[in-house]
């Protein structure tokens, strides 16, 4: 006879008391988190235009690899407190000039842009920019989670640690593990190694070590690409909670995404010569609704890309 010791018949036990199993708890997760989207958007007036403040200001840039252009001549304006998706087929540009608006592509060599970008009114690349100030107001999360092989703890202080913000550390990581809804899930386990966390956690991880910074615009490419169904709706919840506070630029093919969370689109496609360029730009609705160009239409209704 088993007796209650016995583990296999001690689970069998639990798991008769708590019931049948909710029949797929999957989509309860899945619908629970799309009703809270809908709230949100729902919650959200948009801007009037003449209320709308520009944070980057892109006239005509072109960045080019090795001399070769990637993405040319993109005039368009980001706006604070917006999240602004940048949609359009593989390799016309968007990670490109994602990276140009936090002075990554510095960083990669042959790189060069011509135009000019400016952050509240100064140019990003103005030779008295020191771009590591640049990268602490505009940060970044890339499309892989790319936790430090670190602690939970360590992982959000380091650009702390790396800025000189070693005043309140247990305070500010605290604050930004809450901000990416992680603190529950980790709090106990602050000095365990990040590598151990699940995916979508490690992408929250990265967003919570962004945000530490205290950083004013969060550049984000394709945040929830590698991630499953739920963990994407939870990054996409993050967002739409985010963006009272930051400005967010966001890379996404996924154009239910792109229509979900965000409040204005850029269209970029490419042309026989493999530049990108900047189709049109536009608040989200209409982009997906009634956009100007039939380009775009073709693009967000499926036809092409
Ligand atoms: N480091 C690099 N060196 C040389 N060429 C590059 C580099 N990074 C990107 N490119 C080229 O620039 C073009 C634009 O690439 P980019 O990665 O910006 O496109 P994308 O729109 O982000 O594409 P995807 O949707 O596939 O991520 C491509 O032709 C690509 O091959
Ligand atoms: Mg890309």
């Amino acid at each position: 006879m088993a007796t209650v010791s016995d583990p296999e018949k001690r689970s069998e036990d639990e798991a008769a008391a708590a019931g049948p199993p909710p029949p797929n708890t999957a989509d309860a997760v899945q619908s629970q988190s799309q009703a809270k989207l809908g709230e949100l958007a729902a919650k959200r007036a948009p801007v009037p235009e003449d209320r709308r403040e520009p944070v980057l200001r892109l006239d005509g840039v072109t960045i080019s690899y090795s001399g070769a252009a990637a993405v040319c001549d993109v005039t368009m304006d980001v706006f604070r407190q917006q999240v602004t998706a940048f949609i359009g087929p593989s390799g016309c540009g968007k990670t490109t000039l994602l990276r140009s608006l936090n002075r990554m592509n510095d960083l990669v060599a042959g790189a060069t842009l011509d135009g000019k970008i400016t952050y509240h009114g100064h140019d990003l690349y103005g030779s008295a920019v020191d771009p590591v100030e640049v990268r602490r107001r505009i940060g970044m999360v890339f499309q892989r989670p790319n936790p430090f092989p670190k602690s939970i703890y360590d992982n959000v202080a380091f650009g702390l640690r790396l800025h000189g913000m070693k005043d309140r550390l247990d305070e500010r990581v605290e604050e930004a593990l809450h901000k990416t809804a992680l603190w529950d899930e980790v709090k106990d386990r602050l000095k365990s190694s990040a590598l151990a966390l699940s995916g979508g956690q490690q992408q929250r991880l990265c967003i919570a070590r962004a945000l530490a910074v205290d950083p004013e615009v969060l550049l984000m490419d394709e945040p929830a690409a590698s991630l499953d169904p739920i963990a994407t709706l939870r990054i996409e919840e993050l967002i739409a909670e985010l963006r009272e506070t930051y400005t967010i630029v966001i890379v996404t093919h996924n154009m239910q995404q792109a229509s979900r969370i965000s409040d204005r689109t850029a269209f970029f496609t490419m042309g026989p010569d493999r530049e990108g360029y900047l189709v049109e730009a536009g608040d989200t609705a209409k982009i997906f609704t009634n956009p100007t160009e039939s380009l775009t239409e073709d693009y967000v209704s499926g036809r092409f890309g």
